[in-house]
This record gives C-alpha cells, sequence and structure tokens, in this order.
C-alpha cells in the first residue's frame, strides 16, 4: 500500500530537476524516460527475493554504500527497519533490471539526484509521517525544494545533522549569512557549538514565522531569557513587541547583538530634539555620544520595576 501511494505522490512530482554532474548511465535519459522507467518499475513491483544480497553483489566495495549498517537504518531489530522488510528496496525502489549490467535506473538521493526534492522526499515520509513532520509541508525547506537528505546521512553510523556538535555545521553550509553573522564579535556561543540554530529553529517547519521553536519571536528569547519577559512596571514597547528590533540573534558587529549602536538605535524612533538641550552633561564629558550613550541614563532598556523608573534610569 505504502508503495502504491509512493508511486502517486512519485508521478504527481515533475518537480524541479537538477543537473547532474553523476557517471550512472541514466543520466543519460531524459527527464520523461527517466519518470517513465521508474514508474513502470514501480507497477511491475519486481523487488528482489534476496534483498540486500544481491545488491552488495555489486556495491558492497563502496565504503559509502556499506555504512549503512552502521547506522539506525541498516538494523533489523525493529518491525519498521527497511532491513525487516524490503531491504535497499524500500528506499531505492524495486531492483528490475538494474542487476542486469546497472543500466535501469533506481531511485537515488542527494543533490546529483535528478529527481525532485519532494519526490525523494516522499519515499522517507513513506515510514516518517509522525508528529515531528507535520509542518514539514508547508515549511519553506519543503517549498525551496530542500531534500531530507541534503540535511540527514543515512549512509553513515552517525547523522551528523542529529548531533549537537555537528548540526551548524550542516545548517550553515547553506546559510551563508547566518554562518558570517555568527563570527561576529558578539553573537550567541554557535561558533563553539555550545548552542545550536535548532536551539530557536524547527528544521521541520513550524506554526510560526521563520519556523521558531515558540509561537513568537520574545518567546523564544524568553525560554532562555526568562528575566527579560517581565511583567515590568514600567516597560518599553518595542521590548514587549519583538526583540530583534534591537537584536541581531545571529550576530553583530557591535556589543550584546545590536543592529545599531547607541544613539542611533535610539533615535530611529526618539528624536532628540529639545530633550538634548534639558540634558547638562558634565562638564568634559559627553553623555550622548560617549560612553554608553543613551544607556548612560535610560540604564533600564528591557523595562523597570522602580517606583521612579517611568524614564527606564533606574
Ligand atoms: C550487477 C551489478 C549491480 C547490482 C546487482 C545492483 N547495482 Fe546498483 N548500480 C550498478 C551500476 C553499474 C550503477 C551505476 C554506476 C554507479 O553509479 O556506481 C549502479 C548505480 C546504483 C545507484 C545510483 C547511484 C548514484 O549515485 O546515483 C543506486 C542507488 C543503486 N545502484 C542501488 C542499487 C540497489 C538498491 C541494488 C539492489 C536492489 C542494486 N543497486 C543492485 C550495478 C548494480
Ligand atoms: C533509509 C533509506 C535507504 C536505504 C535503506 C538504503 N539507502 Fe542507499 N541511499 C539512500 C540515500 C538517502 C542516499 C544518498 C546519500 C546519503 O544520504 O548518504 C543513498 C545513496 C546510495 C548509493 C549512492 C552512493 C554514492 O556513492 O553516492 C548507493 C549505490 C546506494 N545508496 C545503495 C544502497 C544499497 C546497496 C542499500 C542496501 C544495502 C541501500 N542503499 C539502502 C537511502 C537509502
Ligand atoms: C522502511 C521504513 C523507513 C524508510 C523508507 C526510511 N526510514 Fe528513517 N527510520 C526508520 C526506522 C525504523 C528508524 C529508527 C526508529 C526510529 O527512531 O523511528 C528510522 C530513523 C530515522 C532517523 C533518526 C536517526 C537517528 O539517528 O536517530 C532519521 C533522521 C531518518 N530515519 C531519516 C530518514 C530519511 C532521510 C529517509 C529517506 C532517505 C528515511 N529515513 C527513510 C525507517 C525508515
Ligand atoms: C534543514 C535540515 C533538515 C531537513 C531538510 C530534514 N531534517 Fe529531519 N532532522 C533535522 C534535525 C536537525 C533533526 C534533529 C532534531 C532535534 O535535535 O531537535 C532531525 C530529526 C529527524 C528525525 C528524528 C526524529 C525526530 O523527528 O526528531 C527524523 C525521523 C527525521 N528528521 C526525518 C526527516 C525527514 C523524513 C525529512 C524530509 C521530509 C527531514 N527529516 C528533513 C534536520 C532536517
Ligand atoms: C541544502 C541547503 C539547506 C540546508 C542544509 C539548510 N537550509 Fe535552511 N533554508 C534553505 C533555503 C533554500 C531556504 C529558503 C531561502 C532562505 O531563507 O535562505 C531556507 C530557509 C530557512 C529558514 C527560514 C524559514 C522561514 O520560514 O522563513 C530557516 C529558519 C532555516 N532555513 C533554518 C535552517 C536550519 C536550522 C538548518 C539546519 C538544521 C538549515 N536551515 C539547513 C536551505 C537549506
Ligand atoms: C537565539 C535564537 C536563534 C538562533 C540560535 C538561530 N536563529 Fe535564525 N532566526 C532567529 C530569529 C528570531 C529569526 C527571525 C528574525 C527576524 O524576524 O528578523 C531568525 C531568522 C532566521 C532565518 C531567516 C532569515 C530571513 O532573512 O528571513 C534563517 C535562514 C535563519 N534564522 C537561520 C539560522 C541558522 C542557520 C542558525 C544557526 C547557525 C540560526 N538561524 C540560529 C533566531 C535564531
Ligand atoms: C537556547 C537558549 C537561548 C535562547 C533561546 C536565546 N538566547 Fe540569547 N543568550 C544565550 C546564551 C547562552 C548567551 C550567552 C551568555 C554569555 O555569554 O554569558 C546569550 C546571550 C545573549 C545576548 C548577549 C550577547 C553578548 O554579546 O553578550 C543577547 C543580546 C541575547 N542573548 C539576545 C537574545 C535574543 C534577542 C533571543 C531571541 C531571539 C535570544 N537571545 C534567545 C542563550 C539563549
Ligand atoms: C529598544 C531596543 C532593545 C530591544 C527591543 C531589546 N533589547 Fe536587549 N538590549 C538592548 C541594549 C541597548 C542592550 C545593551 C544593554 C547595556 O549595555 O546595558 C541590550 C542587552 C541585552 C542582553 C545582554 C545584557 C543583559 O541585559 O542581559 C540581553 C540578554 C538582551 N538584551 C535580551 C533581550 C531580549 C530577550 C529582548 C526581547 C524581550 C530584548 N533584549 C529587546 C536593547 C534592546
Ligand atoms: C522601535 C522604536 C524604539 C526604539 C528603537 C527605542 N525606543 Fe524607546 N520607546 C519607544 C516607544 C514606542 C516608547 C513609549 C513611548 C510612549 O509611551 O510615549 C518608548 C519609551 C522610551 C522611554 C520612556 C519615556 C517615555 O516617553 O515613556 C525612554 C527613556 C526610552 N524609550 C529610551 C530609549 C532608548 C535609550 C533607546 C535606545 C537604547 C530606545 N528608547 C529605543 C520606541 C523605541
Ligand atoms: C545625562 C543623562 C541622559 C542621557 C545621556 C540621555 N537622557 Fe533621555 N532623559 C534624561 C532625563 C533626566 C530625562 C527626563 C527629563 C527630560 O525630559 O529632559 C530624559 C527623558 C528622555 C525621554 C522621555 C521623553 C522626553 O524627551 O522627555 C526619552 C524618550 C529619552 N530621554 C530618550 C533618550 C535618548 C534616545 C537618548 C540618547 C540619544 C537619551 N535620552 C540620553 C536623561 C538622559
Amino acid at each position: 500500500m505504502r508503495f502504491v501511494l509512493q508511486l502517486a505522490i512519485f508521478i504527481s512530482c515533475g518537480g524541479l530537476l537538477l543537473p547532474s554532474l553523476h557517471a550512472a548511465p541514466w543520466n543519460d535519459l531524459t527527464t520523461d524516460e527517466l519518470e517513465a522507467t521508474l514508474t513502470q518499475k514501480f507497477a511491475a513491483g519486481e523487488y528482489s527475493p534476496k534483498g540486500a544480497d544481491s545488491c552488495l553483489m555489486c556495491h558492497r566495495r563502496s565504503e559509502k554504500v556499506m555504512a549503512i549498517f552502521d547506522g539506525v537504518h541498516g538494523q533489523g531489530n525493529s518491525n519498521q527497519s527497511p532491513m525487516a522488510g524490503l531491504q535497499c528496496e524500500a528506499c531505492h525502489g524495486p531492483q528490475g533490471n538494474h542487476n542486469k549490467g546497472g543500466k535501469e535506473p533506481m531511485i537515488s538521493f542527494g543533490p546529483d539526484s535528478k529527481l525532485s526534492a519532494s519526490a525523494q522526499n516522499s519515499v522517507c515520509q513513506g515510514c516518517h509521517n509522525d508528529a515531528q513532520q507535520m509542518s514539514w509541508h508547508s515549511s519553506t525547506h519543503n517549498l525551496e525544494e530542500v531534500a531530507c537528505s541534503d540535511c540527514h546521512q543515512v549512509h553513515s553510523a552517525k547523522d551528523p545533522v542529529m548531533d549537537k556538535l555537528t548540526v551548524n555545521d550542516t545548517c550553515s553550509s547553506c546559510h551563508s549569512k547566518e554562518k558570517a553573522d555568527m563570527n561576529k564579535r558578539s553573537s550567541h556561543p554557535l561558533k563553539w557549538d555550545q548552542m545550536t540554530c535548532v536551539d530557536c529553529h524547527a528544521p521541520h517547519g513550524s506554526m510560526s514565522e521563520s519556523a521558531l521553536t515558540k509561537p513568537t519571536v520574545n518567546d523564544t528569547c524568553y525560554s532562555c531569557h526568562a528575566e527579560k519577559r517581565g511583567p515590568f512596571l514600567w516597560e518599553h514597547a518595542p521590548v514587549t513587541e519583538d526583540c530583534v528590533t534591537c537584536h541581531n540573534p545571529h550576530g553583530s558587529v557591535n556589543n550584546d547583538l545590536l543592529k545599531h549602536r547607541a544613539p542611533q538605535l535610539c533615535q530611529q524612533c526618539h528624536a532628540n530634539d529639545g530633550h538634548a538641550s534639558r540634558v547638562v552633561p558634565e562638564p568634559g564629558s559627553d553623555a550622548f555620544g560617549g560612553g554608553k550613550s543613551c544607556l548612560n541614563c535610560h540604564s533600564q532598556i528591557h523595562g523597570s520595576n522602580h517606583p521612579s523608573g517611568s524614564l527606564l534610569q533606574r
């Protein structure tokens, strides 16, 4: 039944076809020929009676292929496991005549695959369609044709994207802007892998903007910076609205992940005409431009609980 479903999804996905660098003989096929062949193979359903053994007759010399047996998909200890069922063909589709010289195509994955991301993904989703995957369909990654196998390595003892110490590398291999930001002077401890992209982002998508793990930006920040939640007697409107008005969560050349330095940061919203003339800086110092600028006096920028803190000064 699952394969009937996969086939249906497969046929309906014309999708983006990436140019292939790979030497497999069917790379000469046109898209239509490739899809027609794979469709026929599914319809015929000619699975190899010997499963993995028949594949390994030709593919056992590849260390990468063999590494599947060191990973979760190579273990036969769960009845959901590929190895407990169709084995290699649970992912790569029925062998058909592929073993006759390797000329007939198999379903292939990864950046070199000619198949659309959604066609590749439907294979994985045949087994992985639980609650964790609920938001995948509407996620930006799905809409941008990112494949499961762009992030996940299944022919591997340990999938690097599942490891806290290497997940940032996978994400930043595509996200160069965030990679540059996280290496700036002020940043979350991402470059030391003490924090990861998935502390704030759900990799399979979520109901919130930017695939955040929490419903809003502020809720995401409060999950670690609880003291900023308040409630405060005197609140500062932009703080309760959206932390990223002033901060870049990925990093900045300014202190404290600030998008701009004071006074410019503040002057986006507060005109300082009139105010400056009423403040008398100490002789020899420039309270506005020097030191922490506006924060020299308005130090409780996230809100104040002092009875006379309405100007965020205490
Ligand atoms: C008679 C030898 C032979 C057998 C048996 C065989 N293959 Fe292949 N396979 C090949 C050849 C040749 C190629 C094309 C050259 C290459 O990419 O290595 C290939 C390519 C592939 C590819 C594509 C690799 C890529 O980079 O696109 C996959 C996937 C694959 N085979 C899976 C399987 C599976 C699964 C089985 C068992 C059901 C199997 N093969 C059985 C010879 C074989
Ligand atoms: C859980 C799904 C799954 C199973 C089971 C699976 N593969 Fe793969 N295979 C993949 C994916 C995904 C890739 C792309 C590379 C990667 O993710 O590491 C791949 C890549 C390959 C390649 C291309 C390798 C290369 O050098 O680029 C071959 C050949 C292959 N698989 C053969 C097999 C054989 C033989 C088996 C059974 C022993 C098997 N696969 C079992 C998903 C699977
Ligand atoms: C035939 C069923 C089947 C297919 C097809 C399948 N998987 Fe799995 N997958 C499993 C099982 C079983 C497990 C281990 C049990 C579990 O944790 O759910 C697993 C676990 C995983 C995990 C967790 C790994 C870990 O280290 O804990 C990831 C990630 C994953 N699969 C990705 C994929 C991707 C990507 C594909 C498509 C290329 C795929 N799977 C295809 C059955 C499948
Ligand atoms: C943008 C990268 C990325 C993509 C694309 C992606 N994943 Fe994941 N996946 C992850 C990360 C990171 C984790 C670990 C989650 C965590 O630590 O919270 C994960 C975890 C998993 C797990 C383990 C159990 C779970 O749900 O937490 C499975 C299974 C899985 N992914 C399957 C898939 C499938 C199937 C697809 C394609 C439909 C896919 N993934 C696409 C990054 C990705
Ligand atoms: C294969 C490339 C690739 C990988 C790997 C990848 N992404 Fe993406 N991601 C994209 C593309 C393409 C987009 C859409 C364009 C953009 O916003 O850059 C995107 C968008 C996003 C967005 C914006 C989502 C939205 O709804 O606005 C977030 C957040 C994100 N990725 C996080 C991650 C995280 C976290 C990881 C690692 C677990 C990751 N990405 C791995 C390609 C990738
Ligand atoms: C501390 C939480 C946090 C961490 C850690 C984090 N992000 Fe984000 N990210 C956010 C927030 C919040 C937004 C929304 C920003 C906005 O609305 O301006 C965002 C937005 C994004 C976007 C969309 C950018 C756009 O212009 O639409 C991408 C892509 C992204 N993050 C990738 C990453 C990657 C990759 C990592 C890991 C290197 C990462 N993020 C780590 C909080 C975080
Ligand atoms: C998973 C936990 C976590 C989340 C979520 C989180 N932070 Fe942080 N934040 C940290 C840690 C850890 C530090 C570093 C503390 C240190 O170095 O002493 C930090 C530091 C900071 C700093 C000071 C940076 C510096 O240069 O000293 C700012 C500003 C900040 N976070 C803002 C935010 C904002 C805005 C959000 C929401 C978009 C957010 N954080 C979400 C954990 C988190
Ligand atoms: C109006 C601009 C603005 C907004 C909005 C804002 N901050 Fe800040 N934040 C600052 C400034 C300025 C500093 C530097 C404070 C200093 O130098 O005393 C700072 C510093 C920080 C720091 C590091 C120093 C400390 O006080 O712990 C954290 C963490 C932080 N902000 C988190 C947040 C969070 C979480 C939010 C959203 C709830 C937020 N900020 C909203 C301006 C802002
Ligand atoms: C995104 C716009 C924005 C930014 C940036 C911003 N503020 Fe505000 N600020 C406001 C708003 C809106 C109020 C509430 C005004 C009101 O209630 O009349 C406010 C109130 C204040 C107040 C309380 C005085 C009053 O009229 O209630 C002070 C003091 C203040 N801000 C200082 C700062 C400083 C210092 C910075 C820079 C670190 C800053 N603000 C950055 C929008 C901003
Ligand atoms: C030397 C201390 C000091 C510095 C530096 C300072 N302020 Fe003030 N600020 C005050 C005092 C005292 C008041 C209340 C008296 C008044 O209204 O002049 C005030 C009032 C305000 C108010 C309330 C509305 C108003 O104009 O009365 C805002 C908004 C404000 N400051 C923003 C800023 C911004 C933005 C900066 C940086 C460009 C800044 N302040 C720098 C001391 C300072």
